[in-house]
C-alpha cells in the first residue's frame, strides 16, 4: 500500500477526532444500485475507518433484512452494528476479502455480538472463518448474490465479490483507485496480481463500479473503464509493472505484527490490550 506522509495522516486524525464517523451521512454514505432488478431491493452503505483508511461495505436486501459487511474493522464494530440496526437489517456474514495485514477484521467480535453472524473468508488465505470460499462460490444475502473471484497477487487469498444485479465489484486491495496492493509480504506476487486483475476484474463490464477496501487520497470509487484506461500501475505492460512493484521500497506496515496473528484467527485471538477493551465493553453492554 502507498505511504501517506505525516501531514495528511495529521489531517485525518483531525477528522476523526471531530467523529465524523459517527455523523449518519459524512462518513456513512448510502447508495442505491442502479441497474438492480426491480425484483430485489439492494442497499449498500460505505463506511470509513480515518486510522486505517479502510472502507467497510454494508451490503443488504431490505425485502428479506438480510445484510453482509465487507471488511470490516474491529474498532468500527460499535459503528458498524449501530448502522445495521439503524437500517432494519440483520446481519448474515462478516465478509474478508483477504486476510489483512494493517487492521485486524472485525469478524470475530461481530460474531460475538451477532451469534448468527458467520465470517467468512477465501480458503486460500489460511485463515480461519465459518465459511471458506473458493473462486465461483455465491455468497447469498437475501435476493442478493455475491459471485467470489479469485484475484491474488497481493496475497495468495485475495478475492474480490462481484454484486452484477447492482454493477459493484468488490476489489478488497487487488484494485485501488488509481493503484493497487502492495505485492512484497504475505505471499505477495506482482505477476499474480498483474494477471488475475486483467483477467476477473477488467473483463467486467465497464460501466461496473470499482469499491476498494482502502483509499489514501479521498476517492471513494471508480468504475472498471476507469481502472482499465487511468490506472498508472495496472495500464504499465506485465513487465514494467513488475518492475515498478519491485522499486516501491515500502515501509514495513505498522500493525501487522497484530494484525495477521489476529485475523488467522477470525480476529478474536491475540487481541490487544485496546481491542480486548473493546470487546470486554460489548461484551458488558449485551450482559
Ligand atoms: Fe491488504
Amino acid at each position: 500500500m502507498p505511504n501517506v506522509c505525516k501531514k495528511q495522516r495529521e489531517k485525518w486524525r483531525h477528522i476523526k477526532d471531530l467523529d465524523i464517523p459517527q455523523c449518519s451521512h459524512g462518513q456513512v454514505e448510502l447508495l442505491l444500485g442502479a441497474n438492480v432488478s426491480e425484483a430485489v431491493i439492494q442497499q449498500e452503505v460505505r463506511l470509513f475507518d480515518g486510522d486505517t483508511y479502510t472502507y467497510t461495505y454494508l451490503v443488504g436486501d431490505r425485502s428479506t433484512g438480510e445484510a453482509a459487511l465487507i471488511d470490516p474493522v474491529i474498532d468500527q464494530v460499535t459503528r458498524d452494528l449501530q448502522v445495521v440496526s439503524d437500517l432494519g437489517l440483520t446481519l448474515k456474514y462478516a465478509v474478508n476479502t483477504h486476510m489483512h495485514a494493517d487492521h485486524v477484521t472485525g469478524s470475530g467480535l461481530l460474531k460475538q455480538h451477532v451469534p448468527s453472524c458467520r465470517s467468512v473468508i477465501a480458503a486460500a488465505s489460511g485463515a480461519r472463518a465459518d465459511v471458506r470460499l473458493s473462486a465461483g462460490d455465491i455468497v447469498t444475502v437475501g435476493g442478493l448474490q455475491l459471485e467470489t473471484r479469485a484475484t491474488p497477487g497481493h496475497t495468495n487469498g485475495c478475492v474480490s465479490y462481484v454484486l452484477h444485479a447492482a454493477g459493484l465489484v468488490f476489489t478488497g486491495d487487488a484494485v485501488l483507485i488509481r493503484g493497487c496492493g502492495r505485492t512484497d509480504f504475505q505471499e505477495g506476487d506482482s505477476g499474480t496480481l498483474y494477471d488475475s486483475v486483467h483477467r476477473e476484474i477488467f473483463s467486467l463490464p465497464d460501466h461496473f463500479t470499482v469499491l476498494p477496501a482502502h483509499d489514501y487520497r479521498g476517492f471513494t470509487s471508480s468504475s472498471v473503464a476507469e481502472e482499465k484506461t487511468l490506472n498508472p500501475r495496472l495500464t504499465l505492460s506485465r513487465e514494467q509493472f513488475i518492475k515498478f512493484m519491485e522499486d516501491l521500497k515500502l515501509d514495513y506496515p505498522k500493525y501487522i505484527d497484530e494484525a495477521l496473528p489476529a485475523n488467522r484467527a477470525c480476529g478474536l485471538q491475540e487481541l490487544s490490550s485496546n481491542h480486548r477493551a473493546l470487546f470486554e465493553k460489548l461484551s458488558a453492554a449485551r450482559a
